[in-house]
């Protein structure tokens, strides 16, 4: 298959990420004949930088021309503690997903049996979580009209949804539910927000098209609670944008790690793949940024494309790495020797040769090569 990947690294840890994904994307292309091109584009704080956009034209022409995107991180410290910065990078990314369409953001949050110990969370209570988040990603507080007085004393951010909009994500969820465990839990405020309660309402009769699929709702708050306190209940989490924002994160404690949830945002002709994590500033250029969510992202990029033999060598890759303890110090904190881009390297190592990943992780202990 020949795919154009747009890449937009942007900021923080973004670029050292990406980087990775693009070499395991690479092996991919080598190891089962297809062809893959990466341009790339500016997004976020360095876009500001140097163009004072968080989104200039041309990287949404960029977008708007490729097959899919390939997203690194966006934020930075100097925008976080300046509430009136007029522009700020998180707009690069928030105009994106609008611009291209992209109304549902899957968020797959699993744990994986090697890592088990690394939840600060229970073993049997975690032990075989395999969660589907669906996200609204174009709608609700995030997108609502934004206003501050005249004398900057009072704020508001407005919450719309359209029956549409709930619609058309639901469908997604109540989809992937049929290939999974054939539940939907929808999470909202319902007994507080109007917006919640559209959203009941409006899922409710939707589900009745799919009668094969159990649906149950919670309460965001419960939602929290219940995320820790029993994840195995839960199939496929159908929430509106800032409650699965906030939820997305807390799951990610579940994995041991935020840097190896991995997500697809799509509905628009052109899908977005990145990784959950933000920017983490503090890390930038110190190879300890966990890559395994970029590439993870990547694997969602092929299956998006039906290239689920290909994804799969990734989701493999990545298992051996983590059995392997080929991981950053956030997985591994007694080794400061495995960096992002070692980790990489085995990753596309094992892609390229399924079979010889042993010699490789000892190869990368030696700080050896593992490119045969
Ligand atoms: C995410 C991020 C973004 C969001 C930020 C960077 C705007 O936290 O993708 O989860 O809030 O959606
Ligand atoms: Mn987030």
């Amino acid at each position: 298959m020949k795919l154009t990947i747009a890449v937009l690294p942007g900021d923080g840890i973004g670029p050292e990420v990406t980087r990775e994904a693009i070499k395991a994307l690479k092996a991919i292309a080598v190891a089962f004949d297809h062809q893959f091109s990466f341009p790339s584009a500016l997004v976020g704080a360095t876009a500001i930088d140097a163009t004072g956009d968080p989104l200039p034209q041309k990287t949404l022409e960029l977008c708007n021309s490729s097959d899919a995107i390939l997203f690194g991180a966006i934020g930075h410290p100097k925008y976080d503690n300046d509430p009136t910065a007029p522009v700020r990078p998180e707009q690069g990314l928030l105009a994106l997903r609008k611009e291209l369409g992209l109304f549902a953001n899957i968020r797959p949050v699993k744990a994986y049996d090697m890592l088990l110990h690394h939840s600060p969370l229970k073993q049997d209570r975690i032990q075989g979580t395999d969660i589907s988040i669906y996200r609204e990603l174009t709608g609700g507080i995030y997108f609502g009209k934004k206003q501050l007085n005249e004398a900057g004393t009072e704020a508001s951010d407005l919450c719309v949804y359209t029956k549409h909009e709930i619609e058309r994500i639901a469908h997604l969820a109540f989809q992937a539910a049929r290939t999974r465990k054939k539940k939907v839990t929808l999470v909202d405020k319902a007994n507080v927000l109007e917006s919640s309660r559209l959203w009941r309402k409006v899922v409710t009769e939707l589900a009745k098209d799919y009668p094969d699929v159990t649906l149950d709702f919670l309460f965001v708050d419960n939602a929290a609670m219940q995320l820790i306190l029993n994840p195995k209940q839960f199939d496929v989490i159908l929430t509106e944008n800032m409650f699965g924002d906030i939820l997305s994160d807390e799951a990610s404690v579940i994995g041991g790690s935020i840097g190896l949830l991995a997500s697809a945002s799509v509905g628009g002709d052109i899908g977005l793949f990145e990784p959950i994590h933000g920017s983490f500033p503090q890390a930038t250029g110190k190879g300890i940024a966990n890559p395994i969510a970029s590439i993870l992202s990547a694997g969602m990029l092929l299956t998006h494309f039906g290239l689920r033999k290909e994804a799969q060598r990734i989701e493999k890759a990545v298992e051996k790495a983590l059995e392997l303890s080929v991981t950053t110090p956030d997985l591994n904190p007694a080794n400061t020797l495995i960096t992002t881009s070692q980790v990489g390297d085995f990753i596309e190592d094992f892609i390229l040769n399924p079979h010889d990943s042993n010699v490789n992780f000892q190869n990368i202990h030696l700080g050896q090569s593992t490119i045969i």
